[in-house]
């Protein structure tokens, strides 16, 4: 019997559901920072404002770490990490003027954000805590630069 998705069975009898459902909410933040790995890499070339492109690479290095973070956080709670990556990429190549690419990119930056907000009550080890609340902070503050770079 399969233990569904996110888990491989010899973990099945021991888990909880809170454990179960902190790992499918790991893997998705994971997915989607795979997503914006790839959009990021497929947008930089083509920004033509250096004071954005240079945040969009810093981005880009903080995406790449998180996908780090949040893998090794799924593989100690003994969780199948996810290989999918979200369907933001798709969202982001749909649009055709890189104005309204950067914006969807704000909106996803905040996404993230706002799930880490509403999922507080979670199997989290304390440091694990830290690391999505830090995960979380970093989204908020690039929303923010990327907002005023934008606009400025
Ligand atoms: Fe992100």
């Amino acid at each position: 019997m399969s233990a569904g998705p996110g888990f491989s069975s010899k973990q099945e009898d021991s888990v909880t559901d809170e454990t179960r459902e902190t790992i499918a909410f790991l893997n998705r933040l994971l997915e989607a920072e795979r997503a914006g790995v790839k959009v990021l890499a497929r947008l930089i070339p083509d920004i033509r404002n250096e004071t954005v492109a240079e945040l969009a690479r810093s981005f880009l290095r903080d995406e790449g770490m998180n996908c780090q973070v949040l893998k090794t956080m799924i593989e100690n709670m003994h969780g199948t990490v996810s290989p999918a990556v979200g369907d933001f990429v798709g969202k982001v190549e749909a649009l055709s003027s890189m104005e309204e690419k950067l914006d969807l990119l704000v909106r996803g930056q905040e996404w993230v954000a706002r799930q880490i907000r509403k999922n507080r009550s979670m199997a989290l080890t304390a440091p694990d805590r830290l690391f999505l609340e830090s995960i979380k902070v970093q989204h908020e503050h690039n929303v923010d630069a990327l907002k005023d770079a934008l606009n400025g």
